[in-house]
């Protein structure tokens, strides 16, 4: 299930260089181990990506999405996930709103968890954690974002988790982590890039994984 782990600083790989004067370039390309071939290298959209400097990445391989559950469940021990902010990437029906069906329910969330592609948000509480679900889809224009008041939810402490970020971009604030999500062959499989854009979302790579 493990594709690789790259926090800056962890000894016992081959890191490229990271020139933050060309975050523009494909960032997954960038922090990839050496050792990778390049043809196991999942497409970049350049359009998707963040400017701020990427602290760390990982990659993931979900072969089913039991290994997506897996993962929910690790993320959700961690004491960072609790003001963290997480954005999901990928095309439709990659796994974005699965995951945080698995996110939710490890945390504690009881009832029914609806996508909110036509709510833009959907509010969570949790053992006294606030959760905040969005989903930008629908958005025509990123300043709805402003309109619609969520500077004042993000500013509030708890867990965000955005769908379609790029549909809010510049509006949103810098994720902690980014999780992009890749469906590869065959049906269930998914292929998970992991970046982290903080210390708190550096913590949060570290997520461990069933052996
Ligand atoms: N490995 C996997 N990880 C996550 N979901 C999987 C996996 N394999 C199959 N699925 C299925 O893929 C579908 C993903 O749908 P989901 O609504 O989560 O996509 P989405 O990325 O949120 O799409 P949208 O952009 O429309 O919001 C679900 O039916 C889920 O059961
Ligand atoms: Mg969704």
């Amino acid at each position: 299930m493990e594709a690789g782990l790259q926090p800056f600083g962890q000894t016992g790989f081959s890191l490229p260089q990271i020139d933050s004067g060309h975050t523009d370039l494909g960032e997954s390309q960038l922090m990839r181990p050496l050792s990778q071939p390049l043809h196991e290298l999942p497409p970049v959209d350049l359009k998707l990506q963040s400017h701020a400097p990427i602290l760390g990445s990982r990659t993931l391989q979900w072969a089913r999405e039991a290994d997506c559950s897996a993962f929910a469940q690790s993320l959700a021990t961690l004491p960072a996930l609790r003001e963290a902010h997480i954005e999901l990437q990928g095309p439709l029906g990659a796994g974005k709103t699965t995951f945080v069906r698995h996110l939710l329910r490890a945390l504690g969330v009881q009832g029914r968890i609806k996508s909110p592609t036509y709510t833009v948000m959907e509010p969570y509480e949790a053992d006294g954690l606030v959760i905040s679900h969005f989903d930008f889809y629908r958005f025509a224009d990123p300043r709805e974002w402003a309109d619609a008041g969520l500077r004042d939810v993000f500013a509030a402490p708890g867990l965000k988790l955005s769908e379609w970020p790029d549909k809010a971009a510049g509006f949103l604030p810098t994720p902690d982590l980014r999780l992009s999500i890749e469906p590869v062959e065959p049906a269930e499989a998914r292929l998970v890039t992991l970046n982290a854009f903080s210390p708190r979302g550096v913590q949060l790579l570290a997520a461990p994984l069933p052996a």
